[in-house]
C-alpha cells in the first residue's frame, strides 16, 4: 500500500461509480444508534431494484490489499457499515502498513476483520490481532484460522484479548479444515499466496464469494486452482501486484427482496445480480409455490401463488445459505401448512422468532429446529433487531403485517444493507426512517455478527 493509497482510502474512486463516504460514519454517532424504521404494511412492492456489490465479498477483498504495496482497485463495493469498520480498520494500519495490528475497538464492531490475519502476516511476518469476542448467532471461535496459520508455520501467542503471529516467511503445507468456513478457507487462501511452495486446502469453502476473492487473487498475480470445490492449490510466489477488480452482486440481497417481493404479492425484478449463486433459494422458492423466472444477470417475482410450506436445513454453500433463513422464516409464516426449519451452521440464529411470534407467527423453536405454523396473518408491533439478517426477516414481516410496525435498533440492518429504506421505498413500501437523539454519555454499544 503506497501514500496514495492513504487518498484512494479516504476518497475511494470506484470505476464506474465514485462513491465518497465521509470517513467517521464507521463509528454510529450516538443518535444514529437509535434510528428506528416505522413501516406501514400491505403495499405489494412493484418495480426494479438494482442489488448490491456482495458485503461478503468486499470485506476480504479489501483485506487482499494489504497483500501488496499496489493500488488495488475494487469496483462495485456496498456503501454499507461494515465496510467502513473495514476501511477504518485498513486506515488504522497506515498507508505502509506501518503497524500491522487490527485494535479490538474495530474488531468488536465487525468479526470479519479478523480477515487481516492471513494477509498481514503473509505480507508482514507479523501481525496482532484482537480476539472478536461473541457474537450473537453463536461462539464463532476463529480456532481453525489459526490452527491453518500454525500449519503454515506461524508461531501464535494469544493473550491480553490478542492473537500475536510471526513468521519469517510463511511456507506451504496441506491443511484440512475440521470444519467448512467461509473467512477460514479466505484468510488461509491469501495467507498461501505469499508462502514458500505449495498449499493443498482440503475441505473448503465453496461458497461465490471465495470464488470471487480467488479471482481477485490470480489477477494480482497469485497461483490458485481449485476455488468452488473443497479442494484448493495455492503455489505460492515472492510479490504480489495490484489489480482492478468488480465485486460480485449480494445474494443474500437479492434473496431478502425476492421474499419480500413474494409475501407483499408484488412484481419485482431484480437488476445486477446473479441468479446462479442462489439456485438453492429459487428451487426451494419453486417447492412453495413461487413464481419466479432468473436469467443470467437478473430475476423477476410475479405474484398470484398459493404459497405452501416446505422444510429447510442450512447447509454450506451450495446448499441453502444460513444468511437467509431468517427471511425463510418470514415467509413460512404465511405458507399454507408447516414448515420445520433446521439451523445447521450457528447454534444462536433464531432471535428472529420471538419477535415474529410477537407480530402473530406460530413458531416454536425447539434447539436447533423452529417449527413454525402457517399461515397466521401478521399485525405491527413494536419489535428489536438483534443481528443482520433478523432484522432483514423483522422488515419483510413488517411490509406484510396489518398496521404500522417500529423497527427498533435498525443499525444492525446497515451493516449490511445499503439503503435499504429507499430501495423498498422506490418500489412502493411505506417505510420511514427516524432517528432518537439520545442524551450524549450515551456509549456506543458494541455491535455483534
Ligand atoms: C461467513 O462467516 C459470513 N460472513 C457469514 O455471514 C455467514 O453466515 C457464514 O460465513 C456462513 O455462511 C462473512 O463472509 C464476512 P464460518 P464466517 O467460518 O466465515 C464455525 C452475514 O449475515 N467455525 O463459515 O465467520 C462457526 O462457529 C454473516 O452476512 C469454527 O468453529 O462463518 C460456524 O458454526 C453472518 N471455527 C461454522 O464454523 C472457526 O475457526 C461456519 O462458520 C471458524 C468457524
Amino acid at each position: 500500500m503506497t501514500p496514495d493509497r492513504v487518498d484512494e482510502l479516504k476518497n475511494p474512486v470506484v470505476r464506474g461509480r465514485t462513491i465518497r463516504i465521509n470517513f467517521n460514519r464507521t463509528h454510529i454517532s450516538p443518535e444514529r444508534l437509535m434510528d428506528k424504521f416505522v413501516i406501514r404494511g400491505g403495499n405489494p412492492l412493484v418495480g426494479s431494484i438494482r442489488v448490491s456489490g456482495a458485503k461478503n465479498a468486499a470485506l476480504p477483498a479489501m483485506a487482499a490489499a494489504l497483500l501488496t504495496d499496489e493500488p488495488v482497485i475494487l469496483e462495485n463495493i456496498p456503501d454499507v457499515r461494515d465496510i467502513q469498520t473495514e476501511r477504518n480498520l485498513l486506515v488504522s494500519m497506515g498507508a505502509e502498513v506501518e503497524n500491522p495490528e487490527a485494535a479490538y475497538e474495530l474488531v468488536k464492531t465487525m468479526r470479519a476483520s479478523t480477515l487481516v490475519l492471513g494477509p498481514l502476516l503473509a505480507r508482514m511476518g507479523r501481525a496482532r490481532v484482537s480476539q472478536p469476542g461473541g457474537c450473537a448467532i453463536g461462539a464463532r471461535p476463529i480456532d481453525l484460522h489459526i490452527k491453518g496459520l500454525e500449519r503454515l508455520g506461524a508461531s501464535i501467542r494469544q493473550e491480553h484479548g490478542y492473537i500475536e503471529a510471526s513468521a519469517d516467511r510463511l511456507r506451504g503445507g496441506h491443511i484440512i479444515f475440521d470444519k467448512i468456513t467461509v473467512t477460514g478457507t479466505e484468510d488461509l487462501m491469501m495467507a498461501a499466496t505469499l508462502a514458500q511452495g505449495e498449499t493443498i486446502m482440503e475441505n473448503c469453502a465453496r461458497e461465490p464469494e471465495v470464488v470471487d476473492l480467488a479471482a481477485l487473487l490470480t489477477k494480482m498475480g497469485a497461483k490458485i486452482t481449485g476455488a468452488g470445490t473443497h479442494t484448493i492449490q495455492i503455489q505460492g510466489v515472492d510479490k504480489l501486484h495490484g489489480a482492478r477488480h468488480r465485486i460480485i452482486p449480494d445474494r443474500i440481497e437479492a434473496g431478502t427482496f425476492v421474499i419480500a417481493a413474494v409475501l407483499t404479492g408484488g412484481d419485482l425484478s431484480l437488476t445486477n445480480c446473479d441468479p446462479s449463486h442462489l439456485g438453492a433459494l429459487i428451487q426451494k422458492l419453486q417447492e412453495c409455490g413461487v413464481n419466479i423466472r432468473a436469467s443470467t444477470d437478473s430475476m423477476r417475482v410475479t405474484n398470484g401463488h398459493r404459497l405452501v410450506a416446505a422444510d429447510i436445513v442450512t447447509e454450506e454453500y451450495p446448499g441453502f445459505p444460513t444468511d437467509m433463513q431468517a427471511q425463510y422464516m418470514a415467509l413460512a409464516t404465511q405458507a399454507e401448512g408447516t414448515a420445520i426449519i433446521t439451523e445447521n451452521i450457528f447454534e444462536n440464529r433464531f432471535m428472529h422468532a420471538q419477535e415474529l411470534v410477537r407480530m402473530g407467527a406460530n413458531i416454536r423453536v425447539e434447539g436447533r429446529r423452529a417449527i413454525v405454523r402457517g399461515r397466521t396473518p401478521l399485525s405491527s408491533a413494536a419489535v428489536q433487531c438483534s443481528d443482520l439478517r433478523a432484522s432483514a426477516s423483522l422488515v419483510i414481516a413488517a411490509l406484510v403485517a396489518d398496521g404500522e410496525t417500529i423497527l427498533d435498533r435498525v443499525y444492525h440492518i446497515d451493516r449490511g444493507y445499503e439503503r435499504i429504506e429507499e430501495k423498498l421505498k422506490g418500489v412502493g413500501a411505506q417505510i420511514r426512517r427516524i432517528g432518537e437523539i439520545l442524551p450524549k454519555r450515551a456509549a456506543a454499544p458494541s455491535v455483534v455478527a
